[in-house]
Order: structure tokens, then C-alpha cells, then sequence
């Protein structure tokens, strides 16, 4: 909002109204001026807009038309102001990834002088067509398709967080090599994180599968099954997200006996407790050139309770990690995990002003997770250190420290290695 009230303040042009004849005169300077949608806003929306926002996309509401996005000017001006669409958090001016979905200043300009102007249409005979984004996730091949053992209605509102182990179906080792995720009812499907567990895990798989008769088990916060510190990671997934392929030569082993857990966010805010049946394509070699892992980076002492203390009341309450490397490796991608209460997080290499910045989330949003790859993978040396730094404000009355539940807290970095 903080823009808008900027813009107000250094003038903008009054939105013209029907009792007021010099508004609605063409010619004035102010109308003249202010964006239109066929010349300047239509190019943006459609490019950085449509991918999810049309008939069928996972954005609930189209905007491919007109009369549309001028219906609902005001919440775009709101939600692109404010930084919450498009849905990127990685900040600016850290580092480059692949497939960023940020919106440049000029073009959020753009849009919230064309809503506080009320939309105009503009000349349609000139109209300038946008480029959209394509989201088609590529995933070169599907050799391997998991899928929710049956179909399941999300019973917990607005939230239910559900993990579904699948067990791994090859009997020799194989790697990974990409994967997609198809969300069975886009309207529901919030976000998809696939954990793996070991084979020793599949007798407390089979004690919180007969918690209840639904089909999986209920798992905030992470697979539950398995501690968080000793998860591994398959690949997460949330709308929008950059899936497909991983970079060239990469592939995550699995062994035999194994399972998938994929964790789905349901979320039944906007179209109510949809059924759903999410699947999930993988592509899988039998060797590659680099054999990679999902890496889980926090302080192990805040898993047993100690120095992650986020005091009730409390804003702004920070906590650092970092450890210096047994060696070299490479960075392809970063993943950055908190809970509700959680302002920002920042992953860097080294601190101070020759740090290489992997990841900053200034502004954390729990609905927005999401997997960022970086444009060219990232080289730590032995003995560097990885710096982790996650800030949280709590206008809660309880104390909150690192824990699975909703009111716990979280702060974990994931990171996409290999040996260089
Ligand atoms: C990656 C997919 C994606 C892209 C790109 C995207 N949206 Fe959205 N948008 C969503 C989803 C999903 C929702 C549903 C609300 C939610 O889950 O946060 C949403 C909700 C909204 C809302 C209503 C909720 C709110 O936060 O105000 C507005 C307005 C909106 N989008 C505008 C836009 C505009 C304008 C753009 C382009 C500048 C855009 N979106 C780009 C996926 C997307």
C-alpha cells in the first residue's frame, strides 16, 4: 500500500467523474497521461499475469480480458504494490535464477498510476499484445509417474497438511534426473514438497497411516515420519514453480525400499474442500554425470529445543547459523524454510561485504514457498561458511521455539549439491 500512498502524494491525476467536466475532456494533460490498458498495461499482464491467471490456471480468476481486470483494478493495484503478485519472494540484487517471475519498478509504476487513474481502456485499434511466460513445466521425459494411493478431500479448513508415502517401485539403485508436479484440483493445491524415507522408516509409516481412515497422514510442517534433520529431499513444488528437468547431469539417487512422501498443502480458503488426486512425473537414469542431494541446512541445537527462542510479544527476534564447509561444492538451488511468524530469511556464502548472496527473502510469506534455481550453480570452498540468518516477529502471547506444530517455528535452508 505503502506505493500507492506515495504516488498520491506526488499527484497523481484525479480520477475523472461524471459531474466533472474537465476530467472527462480528452485533451487535459491528466487523462492524456495516465496509462492505458490496450497500450501499456495489457503488455504487462499478459506477460506476467496470465501464465496462471486464465480460465483454468491455477490464478482463480482470469485476467485476459478488459472488462476483467478492470473490475478488480483495485486489488491488483493492491497486490502488485505490495509486492505479493506475482509471487516471487527472492528479493533483487542477491542473485540470478532461473525462471524469475519478479516484476520490474517501472511496470509496477505502470499499473497502480493506471488503477488510480480508473482503468482507462485506450485506443483498441493499437493494441499491444504481451508475451506470456511460459510455464509449461519441461520435463523431457516421464518415466516414472507417482500418484495419492486414492483420491482425497482435504477435511482440515483452511488447511490440511497431508503426507502420502509412496513406496519407491525399482529394485536396483537409479537417479532422479526431474520431475513435474500435476496438482489433481489446481484450486486446492497450495504446495507439494516430496520428502524421501528410508526403508527402516515403513513400520511408523504404518502407525500414523491407521491414525485415522483416510487415506495418508497428517503432517504440518514437515513428513513427521521422519525427523526434519534427517529428511531427504526429493524436489518441492509450489504454483508457478520452475520444475522440469534438473540442471544438465544432475540426478537424486534412490535406492530400493524407499519411500516418497509427498506432503500436499491443501488449502480451501477460495474454492472450498475439493477433491483432489495430485501426481507426480518423474524422469529416471541409471547413472549420471553428478550424483546430487537435497541438503537440509540448520543449527542442529535448535532441533532439541536450545537457542531458537522467538519470546512472546517479541518483533524482530533473529537467529544466525553458519559452519564452515568439510569441503568444496556446488550450489544449483536454495530453498528456504520457516513457519507463520517468520519476517525473512537470507542465505549467504561468507558475510560481510564480499559474501555471495544464495538467497534473500526479505519479505517470508508461508503460502509462497518455493524452490529458487540458481542461473549458474555456486561454488563454496573448504572452510567457508554458510551463513543462514532467519528474523521473526511473534504478536502472539506464547513463547514459540523450533517445533513441527502451527504456532512452532522453523528456520532451515535447503540447497540443491554436488562435488564441483
Ligand atoms: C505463479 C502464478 C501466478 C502469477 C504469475 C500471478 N498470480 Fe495472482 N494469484 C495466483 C494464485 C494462485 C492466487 C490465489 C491466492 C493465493 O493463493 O495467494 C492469486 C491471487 C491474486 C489476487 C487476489 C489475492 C491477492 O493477494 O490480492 C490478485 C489481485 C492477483 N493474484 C493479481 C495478479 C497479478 C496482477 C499478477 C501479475 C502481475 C499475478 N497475479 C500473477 C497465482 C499467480
Amino acid at each position: 500500500m505503502w506505493m500507492i500512498a506515495l504516488f498520491l502524494a506526488c499527484g497523481a491525476p484525479a480520477a475523472p467523474s461524471d459531474d466533472d467536466p474537465v476530467a472527462v475532456d480528452d485533451t487535459s494533460p491528466a487523462v492524456v497521461d495516465a496509462p492505458t490498458w490496450h497500450q501499456d498495461v495489457r503488455p504487462i499482464i499478459e506477460t506476467r499475469c496470465v501464465s496462471c491467471h486464465q480460465t483454468g490456471g491455477i490464478g482463480l480468476f482470469p485476467l485476459t480480458e478488459y472488462d476483467a481486470v478492470h473490475a478488480v483494478r483495485d486489488a491488483i493495484a493492491d497486490a502488485v504494490g505490495s509486492g505479493r503478485m506475482p509471487p516471487w519472494g527472492a528479493a533483487p540484487g542477491c542473485n540470478t535464477y532461473a525462471g524469475d517471475l519478479s516484476m520490474p519498478a517501472d511496470e509496477i509504476e505502470t499499473i497502480l498510476a493506471w488503477a488510480e487513474a480508473d482503468g482507462p481502456e485506450g485506443d483498441p485499434t493499437a493494441s499491444v499484445p504481451g508475451t506470456p511466460a511460459n510455464t509449461q513445466t519441461a520435463l523431457s521425459r516421464v518415466d516414472l509417474t507417482l500418484s495419492l494411493p486414492e483420491v482425497y478431500t482435504p477435511q482440515v479448513e483452511p488447511d490440511d497438511y497431508r503426507c502420502f508415502a509412496i513406496p519407491w517401485p525399482y529394485t536396483e539403485r537409479v537417479y532422479v534426473t526431474g520431475f513435474r508436479v500435476n496438482p489433481g484440483d489446481p484450486r486446492v493445491v497450495h504446495h507439494v514438497i516430496a520428502y524421501v524415507a528410508g526403508a527402516q522408516y515403513a513400520e511408523t509409516i504404518a502407525q500414523v497411516e491407521a491414525e485415522d481412515e483416510l487415506p495418508g497422514f497428517a503432517c504440518y510442517g514437515g513428513p513427521v515420519v521422519v525427523p526434519q534433520e534427517d529428511a531427504e529431499w526429493l524436489g518441492a513444488w509450489a504454483p508457478g514453480d520452475e520444475t522440469g528437468d534438473f540442471p544438465e547431469g544432475l540426478g537424486i539417487r534412490m535406492n530400493p525400499g524407499e519411500y516418497v512422501i509427498l506432503q500436499v498443502h491443501y488449502n480451501t480458503e477460495v474454492a472450498g474442500a475439493l477433491p483432489d488426486q495430485t501426481t507426480m512425473d518423474l524422469s529416471i537414469a541409471e547413472s549420471v554425470e553428478r550424483s546430487a542431494w537435497l541438503q537440509p541446512y540448520t543449527n542442529p541445537v535448535w532441533l532439541y529445543g536450545v537457542g531458537m527462542d522467538i519470546p512472546a510479544g517479541e518483533s524482530g527476534v533473529t537467529h544466525s547459523f553458519s559452519y564452515p564447509f568439510p569441503g568444496d561444492y556446488l550450489f544449483w538451488a536454495v530453498f528456504g524454510h520457516m513457519h507463520t511468524l517468520g519476517r525473512s530469511l537470507k542465505l549467504t556464502i561468507g558475510d560481510g561485504a564480499d559474501a555471495n548472496c544464495l538467497l534473500n527473502i526479505p519479505a517470508w510469506d508461508f503460502d509462497w514457498q518455493r524452490t529458487y534455481r540458481l542461473a549458474e550453480p555456486q561454488l563454496i570452498r573448504e572452510d567457508e561458511e554458510l551463513h543462514l540468518d532467519c528474523v521473526w516477529d511473534n504478536p502472539t502471547d506464547q513463547d514459540v521455539a523450533w517445533g513441527d506444530g502451527t504456532g512452532d517455528e522453523m528456520c532451515l535452508g535447503v540447497l540443491l549439491m554436488t562435488d564441483p
